[in-house]
């Protein structure tokens, strides 16, 4: 049986391979693209001429150490391919991320994507969204404001997302996060629409409509693909 982390690499490297020359590809963030952007790496110095457009500075760093040449999103003329990974998939391919933080940069590079795939573990399938606790980036200047608003629309436990030394987490963009247990989400769509109406509120964690088809490795070595 395969660990968690050989599973992330199993699908990282296999989603590599999707990559093709002369492509402009969107690299997101987290612990199973870790695996993706090594895998690309490699094929990069062994010729592959790509750009790519990152989701975060912890994944620039990544594929600035293997020469994968790089540029902003603003200078893409378009983006084939993005590839991320995600916190839950349900069978409608909606999806949770941003338990790395990286929410407002990934949804902008796979919004801008012509196909957006996804990466991940089977630990990451669910029936329904919500069991893992939904990242909403907010505002530094309001972010009390938007809280209360929060409690007052959800009322469901929520968090300010905290570093280990106790102070706030701060997202690449300068911004905070307020992390919200729900549980289940019974309307995706609804919810994403309500945190959107409040202003301070700057992305919501919910990728719906977006993915393409996921990638999924399970612990007996096998991947299939989910469309
Ligand atoms: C980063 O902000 C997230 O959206 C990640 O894509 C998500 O948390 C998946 O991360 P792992 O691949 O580390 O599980």
């Amino acid at each position: 049986m395969l660990t968690n982390a050989a599973i992330k690499e199993l699908v990282g490297t296999q989603a590599a391979e999707l990559v093709q020359s002369g492509m402009t590809i969107g690299i997101g963030t987290g612990t199973t693209m870790e695996w993706m952007i090594r895998a690309l790496g490699k094929k990069v110095n062994s010729g592959l001429e790509i750009r790519a457009v990152s989701t975060s500075q912890a994944s620039n760093e990544l594929a600035a150490q293997f020469n994968i040449p790089l540029i902003e999103l603003n200078d893409a003329a378009k983006i084939q391919l993005a590839i991320d990974g995600a916190d839950e998939i349900d069978p409608q391919l909606q999806l949770i991320k941003g338990g790395g933080g990286a929410l407002f940069q990934e949804k902008m590079v796979a919004a801008a994507a012509e196909e957006f795939v996804v990466i991940a573990d089977d630990t990451k399938l669910v029936d329904q969204l919500g069991a893992y606790p939904l990242p909403v980036e907010v505002m530094i200047f309001n972010w009390k404001q938007v809280d209360k608003q929060l409690a007052k629309l959800i009322g469901k436990p929520q968090q300010l997302r905290l570093k280990k030394d106790g102070s706030p987490f701060m997202t690449d963009h300068g911004n905070y996060i307020i992390d919200i247990s729900f549980g289940v989400i019974e309307n995706p769509d609804a919810l994403n629409q309500a945190l959107h109406d409040i202003p301070g509120v700057i992305e919501t964690g919910l990728f719906l409509g977006m993915a393409g088809k996921a990638l999924i490795g399970y612990p007996d070595g096998q991947t299939e693909w989910i469309e």
